[in-house]
């Protein structure tokens, strides 16, 4: 039997860079949620994961890897010849990415470090350097990956998937959920953080001395009284809800937090709508090799 990997040894002491408060807290709930959004998005990922050319034997790096999702289904795509390290500052996500690692028995070559990104450091070099909503939450994104690709090897991967929220829609427009749209888009954006990630890939790329990256976009949409996304959507204001109050957007009142996901189902039923939430964008791109790095000097 291989033995399970341990923990690295990374600077746990460094202090946290990053004085804003995370808008979606670490309440056990936001932990659950970010399962759930996890097993509705997984597809998308794992689909950008394989075109950028994730595969069996690599070394991968995850970076802000909440409960492990992304870290587990590179794993599936590295096997138990490569190795996946999921890093975030939240020690209780990635205790919970351990217990799912070990459940799905991929902790022998999957491991977990608690760390601020920006403190990150370790000697090992990686094929590739992947991440899912987590560019939008960094302070200076572009200076982060910049720093973060210099683990990754010349010629490999670097693969990320953020939301372009503005492009939220449904069709017809209920006055409920575009309710909800603005208290999303409001709470975050308010609270700093960046609801176009997903459009401005490119230029954090560019900005990080990265390749043009090939990109895709891809969306989750429902109709109907069984889609999984109003519970989604409930869910995730949920977990906003404390810093929407905070900054006085809306109040639990207000957005009658425990019935929403019946009414939102109700709004999209009575109106035959199409529900779409925020599209992932994904991008992709290699690190430069040593021979380019010849050809321009
Ligand atoms: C929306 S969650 C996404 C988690 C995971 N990538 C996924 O797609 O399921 C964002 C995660 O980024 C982490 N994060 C944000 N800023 C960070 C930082 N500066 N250092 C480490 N982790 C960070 C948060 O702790 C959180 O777990």
């Amino acid at each position: 039997m291989e033995k399970r990997l341990a923990n690295p040894v990374v600077s746990a002491d460094a202090p946290a860079t990053d004085p804003r408060p995370y808008a979606l807290g670490y309440s056990s709930h936001e932990l659950q949620r970010l399962e759930l959004q996890g097993a509705l998005i997984r597809d998308f990922t794992e689909d950008v994961l394989r075109r950028a050319g994730i595969r069996p034997g690599m070394r991968v790096l995850d970076v802000g890897c909440g409960v492990g999702d992304v870290s587990l289904l590179a794993a599936k795509l590295v096997g138990p010849r490569g190795m996946v390290l999921g890093v975030d500052r939240s020690a209780d996500a990635t205790a919970m990415a351990e217990r799912r690692a070990v459940e799905t028995g991929r902790c022998y070559w999957t491991r977990f470090a608690t760390e601020d990104l920006d403190a990150f450091a370790c000697d090992e070099t990686f094929d590739a350097v992947i991440g899912r909503l987590v560019l939008m939450y960094l302070p200076d994104p572009s200076a982060t990956l910049r720093r973060l690709v210099g683990h990754v090897r010349p010629g490999g991967i670097v693969a990320f998937q953020e939301l372009a929220m503005p492009l939220t829609r449904s069709f017809p427009e209920g006055p409920l959920f575009s309710r909800c749209v603005s208290w999303i888009s409001d709470t975050i954006e308010r609270a700093g953080f960046e609801i176009d990630m997903g459009s401005r890939l490119p230029m954090t790329f560019a900005a990080a001395g990265l390749p043009a990256p090939q990109m895709i976009s891809a969306g989750l949409a429902g109709s109907g009284p069984a889609s999984p996304l109003y519970n989604y959507i409930s869910q995730t204001l949920r977990s906003l809800l404390p810093m929407a109050e905070r900054l006085g957007i809306a109040t639990a009142e207000e957005i009658g937090i425990d019935t929403l996901a019946e009414r939102l189902c109700r709004e999209a039923v009575e109106q035959r709508s199409c529900v779409m939430t925020p599209p992932l964008v994904g991008a992709w791109t290699t690190m430069p090799g040593w021979w380019d790095a010849a050809r321009v000097e």
